[in-house]
């Protein structure tokens, strides 16, 4: 009987050897270690033998058999992780190319905010964020523009009160990214220099040149002795960093409440150096921020002593840069998340 079971054992390892998948496998399971396999009811039959063999064939029968079994486990394991396990239910072409990856890109916007940060960190302005649903004293009332203020007609709200409903008025969505000044105000004092960047919001009916939601850059440089002079130069160096070291600049007088006096920044058309075209309307000339020197008003609502301090400001729309610098002919593209137009950028 021994020698029996010795035979059986160094044939099923022979064919352990050759199984391929886990359906051969199941099927040497049964052969080998099943109920009916040759093994377990030589097992069985032990009993029927005298002690003495019972105990030596009994021995070797049990090591045979933990022995099949932990096989049996190992190469379960194998065919799991191996590509033989494949093998009968698929077929596998290992000549095929392999799926591309398709990595994402950051979204035009993004690229643009990231641009105008790292040119103003690069001159010594520190990053700061405000609020994007605000109050009407941060987004009106301490800018200079108290309620009934004509100037309000410039930005037209999305409100979220109808009625004021704190000590700061209603709330609403900012329109702009200059309540942002009020705010760093509050808690720095002079010097100050911070750009911020965000989402605002206006009540607009979109359509190629409006969104409801677009981006701004905010800046603010608080100082004693702050000129004018302080704000174009910073402002022409910004432009040329961006757009180019040839650019050309002009800086025109604008209206703003907040500052005084106020200004606007252009620089030469991008698409026909200043000749004159559809981008830029015939005038030669791209309008890319408005900007001035901090109004005193403004100033004493935040506690800074207007005799002492004076600061300049800025504030430009984010989209407005690739649109103008790729052409893009309509803004609605920004957020409409069709892939085929950000895949570009
Ligand atoms: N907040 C203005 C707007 O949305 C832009 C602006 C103009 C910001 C002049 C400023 C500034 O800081 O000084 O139209």
């Amino acid at each position: 009987m021994l020698n029996q079971i010795e035979e059986l054992a160094s044939k099923a390892f022979g064919e352990l050897n050759k199984v391929t998948n886990l359906e051969e496998l199941e099927a040497w399971r049964v052969c080998y270690l099943g109920r009916k396999s040759t093994l377990v009811q030589a097992l069985r039959s032990l009993i029927k033998l005298p002690l003495e063999e019972r105990r030596v064939i009994g021995a070797r029968a049990n090591e045979i058999k933990n022995g099949l079994e932990a096989a049996l486990a190992q190469k379960k394991e194998s065919l799991g992780q191996g590509l033989t396990a494949l093998s009968g239910c698929e077929s596998l072409d290992v000549s095929l190319p392999g799926r591309r990856v398709s990595l994402g890109r950051l979204h035009p916007t993004t690229q643009t905010l990231d641009e105008i940060c790292e040119i103003f960190k690069g001159m010594g302005f520190q990053i700061v964020e405000g609020p994007e649903v605000e109050w009407d004293y941060y987004n009106f009332e301490a800018l200079n523009m108290p309620v009934g203020h004509p100037a309000r007609d410039m930005f037209a709200t999305l409100w979220m009160d109808t009625e004021p409903s704190t000590q700061f008025g209603a709330m609403l969505l900012r329109t702009h990214t200059s309540p942002v000044q009020i705010r760093a105000m509050e808690k720095m004092k002079p010097p100050i220099r911070i750009i911020a960047p965000g989402r605002v919001y206006r009540y607009e009916a979109t359509d190629v040149t409006h969104e409801w939601m677009f981006h701004q850059v905010e800046g603010l440089a608080v100082d004693k002795n702050i000129t004018l002079a302080d704000l174009k130069g910073t402002l022409f160096e910004f432009a040329r960093r961006l757009f180019g070291k040839e650019r050309k600049c002009r800086f025109r007088c604008d209206y703003f409440p907040f500052v005084e006096p106020g200004g606007e920044l252009s620089i030469d058309c991008i698409a026909c150096k200043g000749i004159g075209c559809r981008v830029c309307g015939g005038s030669g000339w791209l309008e890319i921020l408005g900007c001035g020197m901090v109004h005193p008003e403004v100033l004493r609502r935040v506690d800074i002593d207007p005799d002492v301090y004076s600061g300049f400001a800025f504030g430009m729309g984010v989209e407005r840069i690739p649109i103008l610098r790729y052409g893009v002919e309509d803004i609605r593209l920004f957020y409409g998340n069709d892939i085929r137009f950000l895949e570009q950028f």
